[in-house]
């Protein structure tokens, strides 16, 4: 009989997708929502990365019954009182333009001496009855021009603590490597693998 648990990864980002299933080997089988048949946009009506986070894995585990996890990110500015935060997508509107967003962002910190910045990540995991939240934080500061033409977001525009780069100007391996997203993995897979 097989040993191997499945469990939803309440994203259809291929990206992350890859990233994990790369990094949790084959103790476990992530499923993806397309996996599941899953088609519904998960409202994110949460105030916080954590409300939203655990709004998504609810949702799995309430209507589809499989355990589940979900993360959600912001990027929070500390001039600008931790905006764009959970907004972080939405940031310049609805549409999701992460040009727009990150040009926003830019004409809000013309005028800012200070531009420490932090990523940070939430995931939520729920296995049975059991809520469990993990963070990954990367402090870093607001850059005043875009640079770099890696990675996606708010990444051209935030250079991470003791770095002289972006986040656009490193390599994926990295960028993961120190990122809020790769922390908050790392804590995640060693919950799933102990
Ligand atoms: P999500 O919760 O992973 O979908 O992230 C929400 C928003 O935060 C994204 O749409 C991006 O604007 C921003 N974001 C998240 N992670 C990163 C990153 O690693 N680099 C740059 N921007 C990011």
């Amino acid at each position: 009989m097989s040993n191997i648990k499945e469990i939803v990864f309440a994203t259809n980002n291929l990206h992350k997708l890859t990233e994990i299933k790369e990094i949790v080997g084959d103790k476990y089988k992530i499923l993806s929502l397309k996996d599941i048949g899953c088609n519904e946009d998960i409202p994110e009506t949460a105030s916080t990365l954590e409300g939203n986070a655990e709004i998504k894995a609810r949702y799995i585990k309430d209507n589809y019954g499989y355990d589940c996890f979900a993360d959600d990110t912001g990027l929070e500015v500390e001039a600008l009182n931790g905006e764009p935060g959970v907004y972080s997508a939405r940031y310049a509107g609805e549409v999701h333009d992460s040009l727009a967003n990150m040009r926003l962002l830019l004409e809000n910190m013309k005028d800012k001496e200070n531009r420490k910045a932090r990523f940070r990540t939430v995931i939520a995991l729920i296995q049975g009855d059991k809520l469990t939240l993990v963070e990954g934080i990367v402090n870093g500061e607001i850059t005043c021009h875009p640079q770099g033409d890696n990675g996606f977001g708010y990444d051209p525009v935030f250079r991470p603590e003791d770095k002289q780069v972006t986040f656009a100007q490193m390599d994926s391996v990295e960028k993961n490597s120190i990122s809020h997203r790769g922390r908050a993995t790392e804590k995640l897979i060693s919950i799933l693998n102990n």
